[in-house]
């Protein structure tokens, strides 16, 4: 759809732009016209708006491309039915946000001194917009985007998650151990503080490489289960050597439709998954379906949400699903009583007992 693959690489390469234009192109409004605004922190805005705009032509959609530099000279000249594609905030300031049909934030490496750019969880001149953005592209590999978020009012259910969250991830399996391997202390301490039962049954649900599963084996000692639960297929394979070593099960499976008996665990292990999720709310019903009265929901991650939202260059939002009124809240709705919420620099821990 957009031309000739991506710098001269792999079709897979291709097909990942491809992917993401088409998810973004079927998110505007059929045939009308439409206004698209991209934006970021560093001169990627403009690269991916030149690929939307090319992808728009390429599906046939008549498109009007505005680039930044032009802000200042011209106006919006718009044929009736085309699709202006828009980048950087002078464009955007020029309307009210009702204006356009679609904003998209290009998320590359958090900025610091060595890239000349804003230091982590500074706004850019133009302002931290990713958070309200109605779609997310992450382009820390120029010839790997990945659509990270997606307003649900534009996107026709959650078509787009399951191929953006397992290319996300595939990418990151082959290094993950080598570049967080030092954490595994952690995930030992936050299974020790989650006061799991032995001859339990317990699943780590997006279990990744699988960094919690041998402390899981000791918690539950060698009459337990261990379940290690992904999306990426990547990320199971990466798992496998440690699951072998401490006898966990492997399953690939979606956290919002597991395939587990209502009330079949006593524990659920979630490290890094829950704020991947699209719909929180749904995925901590499906959590709680599969497990028993009386048994326990750990959210982890090995560092604060604080700590997390800096290495990220964001900023720390008060509404986010893991802020402690809003966890609380959604908890309590999917079944869950929250007892116990730590969050220090150095790691996340929350516990909630099924109601
Ligand atoms: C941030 S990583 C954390 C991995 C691991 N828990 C750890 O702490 O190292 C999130 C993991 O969740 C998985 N994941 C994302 N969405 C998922 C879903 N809907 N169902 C199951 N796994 C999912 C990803 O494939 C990825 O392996």
């Amino acid at each position: 759809m957009v031309g000739d693959g991506v710098n001269g690489r792999s079709g897979e390469q291709h097909d990942r732009w491809s992917t993401v234009l088409a998810h973004l192109i079927a998110a505007l409004p059929g045939d009308a016209g439409a206004r698209v605004a991209v934006d970021g922190f560093d001169g990627s805005a403009g690269v991916f708006a030149d690929r939307l705009a090319a992808g728009l032509r390429a599906a046939g959609r008549p498109c009007v491309r505005l680039p930044a530099a032009a802000c200042a000279t011209s106006g919006e000249d718009r044929p009736p039915g085309a699709v202006v594609v828009a980048d950087g905030a002078g464009w955007i300031d020029r309307l009210p946000a009702g204006e356009w049909h679609l904003t998209v934030w290009v998320r590359t490496a958090p900025a610091g001194p060595a890239s000349g750019g804003p230091m982590p969880g500074v706004p850019s001149p133009g302002g931290y917009a990713g958070d309200r953005a109605d779609a997310v592209v992450d382009l820390h590999d120029p010839a790997w985007p990945v659509l990270r978020h997606l307003n649900p009012a534009l996107a026709a259910g959650e078509s787009w998650y399951r191929s953006e969250s397992q290319a996300f991830f595939a990418a990151r399996a082959a290094t993950w151990d080598t570049r967080f391997g030092d954490d595994l202390p952690a995930y030992a301490a936050a299974v020790a503080d989650a006061g799991l039962a032995p001859g339990g049954v317990v699943a780590d649900v997006g279990c990744g490489t699988g960094r919690a599963l041998p402390a899981l084996r000791g918690a539950v000692g060698p009459d337990g289960t261990v379940i290690g639960i992904d999306l990426t297929p990547q990320m199971l394979a990466a798992a496998r050597d440690r699951a072998g070593t401490c006898a966990a099960a492997l399953l690939l499976a979606d956290a919002r439709r597991l395939p587990l008996a209502g009330g079949s665990v006593d524990a659920v292990f979630a490290a890094g998954l829950v704020n991947h999720l699209p719909d929180v709310d749904a995925g901590l019903a499906e959590l709680a379906r599969i497990t028993r009265p009386g048994g326990r929901l750990v959210l982890f991650h090995p560092s604060g949400r604080a700590a997390l939202a800096a290495r990220h260059g964001r900023p720390l939002r008060p509404d986010e699903p893991l802020a402690e009124p809003v966890l609380r809240a959604a908890t309590a709705r999917a079944g869950w009583r929250l007892t116990s919420y730590d969050d220090p620099p150095h790691r996340f821990h929350a516990v909630a007992v099924r109601a």
